[in-house]
């Protein structure tokens, strides 16, 4: 039996025996078979003399030889029994090489079902000519494209270097450094100089163009959407700048944008040089570039300071939301930007932890992972849970001039390190020495290992919700025998989060009467909004008022993009709706094989498939 590593309970690797330094990729991207080819070699140290092994996560990989690289001498390996979400342990036999620091040379292919990547036929994409293919190996299925210490808590740099047919450019987590034309191909080559944790390893291949919005920053993507996305992300080198001015220096040189195709499953990945994002951003107004300030902020927290096992995940995702709202409140200007959006965010939380059940020790911000697979686990727990306990710990502490320099001085001292929940407790009490008897009054058990709603909720101002408020308890308390109040121009002077917002707190009302929502959409004209986020609501209110006009439209929602924060709850909506239950399965089922891996798995459980 393959054992799972003691220190992250989703790894086989062993990183305090011998660890992985440093890696090399030369891959071909086969689009004919659906698979990426090549070798990678590691070069690694050893940690502990006696180690005689080094361990490396795999899952579903062909190995085909592995050398020392110096000698050419082959290495004896074994490959453990493959479980169906952690993978395959790889146990190289080290006993020959006595250096301390050495090359393993791995020869390999991936498969074609390989859950890091989605590989997408012409006719999906937007420009109909070229085949597509991206990864997402956030948290566990950098193992699936390359055989590594598949831990957050080990970091490495790499290089590659990447052939694509003609027509084709290749874009990875990492700094672009020249192509050359060999034969029938382009290669591609990468440097990634700063030590990056696996799960930041991203490549896409695609038929991309750029355009600079910033000094720093190109926006990529297909030539359809190009202008468009310029045109969204144009504030992108101030939020850079409100970042650096919260966080210090950004270390990684350059910071650009892909938007990839609608099959994406999340709104926004961090990966290093190249955040990944929807195209359901692509609003035409800039009003959902909060998630662009998200993934600036893993710039630090995340990419600089590491979870050190996804337990540890509010670090990377609490943190990130917390300097998140911080900078789009700076951003715009708005008073109370950030008290409107942190209460959006508490509704959110609630939402799933009703969805979930307050005592699911899921919903607890420090999770125990033993058995579990992190997409099963992910949820808005970290997110919220997270960066309301930050926001505790601002207030505790005296508010935002105390709390901001203790952030940077966090981020300055954990840099390039992965770390623990215990560890960040260790470094606050040591930064606020002074503050020793505020700190006697939290309630660290309760806050990270207690499952359900945190102890403590915050005094959010409630100023910019108050429209909302408002309109909700109108259209909830109108009796639709009595005249109609409503005016076409209510929703006039509501910023479109205000919409959603509105939208949000009707969700979390008993079902409306059909009634209300026919005339909700003959006066503000619901259906035909496009900003997604309104969208998904407003068909969430359709399929929860079993009102048959959703019905096609929320099944052409979760067919024409697979972003599981709208996939999901619309799925889990249909699922409710007994009589609607088999179309929305049937609809799954049709469209499953062109989902990316993780959001047909997440799925299929929220349907209750294969139970
Ligand atoms: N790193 C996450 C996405 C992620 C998390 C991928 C876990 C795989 C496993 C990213 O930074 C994120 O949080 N995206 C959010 C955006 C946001 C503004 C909260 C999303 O995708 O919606
Ligand atoms: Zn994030």
């Amino acid at each position: 039996m393959s054992r799972l590593s003691p220190a992250d309970p989703n790894s086989y690797s062993r990183p305090d025996q011998v660890m992985v330094l440093s890696l090399h990729l030369k891959w071909d991207v086969d689009f004919s078979r659906k698979v990426v080819s090549g070798t990678a070699t590691l070069t690694v140290d050893h940690k502990q003399k006696d180690a005689t092994h080094l361990i490396l996560d795999t899952r579903d990989l062909t190995i085909k030889s592995v050398k020392d690289e110096e000698t050419g001498q082959v290495l004896q390996y074994t490959l453990g029994e493959a479980h169906p979400n952690f993978g395959s342990q790889m146990k190289i036999t080290l006993s020959s090489i006595v250096k301390k620091q050495f090359k393993v040379q791995i020869e390999y292919e991936t498969s074609p079902k390989c859950s890091a990547l989605q590989w997408l036929a012409p006719e999906q994409t937007a420009g109909k000519q070229h085949p597509y293919m991206f990864s997402q190996c956030q948290a566990i299925h950098c193992r699936s494209l390359v055989p590594c210490q598949d831990t957050p808590a080990v970091k490495i740099t790499y290089t590659a270097e990447v052939n694509a047919s003609p027509g084709l450019v290749v874009l990875m987590s990492a700094l672009r450094d020249g192509e050359q034309k060999k034969g029938s191909s382009t290669t591609f080559r990468f440097r990634q100089p700063v030590p990056i944790p696996s799960y930041l390893i991203a490549i896409a291949v695609g038929a991309l163009e750029s355009r600079q919005v910033g000094p720093r920053s190109l926006v990529w993507s297909e030539k359809e959407l190009v202008e468009k996305a310029a045109f969204e992300f144009s504030e992108t080198e101030t939020m850079l700048k409100t970042a650096e001015s919260l966080c210090g220096d950004y270390v990684w040189g350059q910071y650009d944008l892909l938007i990839l195709p609608p099959s994406f499953p999340y709104g926004g990945m961090e990966n290093p040089c190249l955040t990944f994002v929807t195209p359901t951003l692509l609003a035409g107004d800039r009003s959902l570039t909060d998630v662009i300030a998200h993934e600036i902020t893993h710039s630090w927290t995340g990419n600089l300071v590491t979870n050190s096992s996804w337990q540890d995940f509010w670090l990377n995702e609490g943190f990130t939301k917390f300097i998140e709202r911080k900078i789009v409140e700076c951003l715009h200007e708005e008073k109370n930007a950030r008290h409107f959006s942190a209460l959006g965010g508490w509704k959110e939380l609630s939402e799933c932890i009703r969805t979930r059940g307050e005592k699911d020790p899921l919903t607890c911000l420090v999770p125990d992972l033993t058995g579990v697979d992190p997409d099963d686990a992910f949820s808005t727990v970290p997110y919220e849970k997270g960066h309301t306990f930050l926001w505790y710990l601002e207030t505790l502490v005296g508010g935002p001039s105390e709390f901001e320099p203790f952030l940077k001085a966090y981020l300055d001292k954990f840099k390039y390190q992965s770390i623990t929940s215990e560890i960040f407790r260790s470094f606050l009490l040591e930064y606020f020495v002074d503050k020793k008897d505020v700190f006697d009054a939290v309630d660290w058990e309760a806050w990270w290992h207690t499952p359900g709603m945190p102890p403590i909720k915050p005094k959010f101002d409630e100023e910019l919700a108050h429209v909302c408020k408002n309109l909700r308890k109108r259209w909830v308390e109108w009796d639709p025998a009595k005249k109609c109040p409503f005016h076409c121009d209510d929703l006039r002077n509501m910023t479109s989060n205000q919409v959603r917002e509105w939208l949000a707190q009707l969700l979390e009302e008993e079902p409306l009467p059909v009634i209300k929502l026919e005339k909700m959409d003959e006066l503000y004209n619901m259906s035909s909004r496009n900003n997604s986020e309104i969208k998904f609501r407003w068909l969430r209110l359709g399929l929860k008022a079993h009102w048959n006009n959703s019905v096609d439209e929320a099944l052409k929602f979760v067919t024409e993009q697979g972003r599981m924060k709208f996939v999901r709850p619309i799925y889990r909506d249909f699922y409710e709706w007994k009589e609607m239950r088999q179309q929305a399965v049937a609809v799954y089922e049709a469209n499953k094989d062109s989902m990316m891996h993780v959001a047909a798995y997440v799925v299929a459980k929220d349907l209750h498939i294969n139970e």
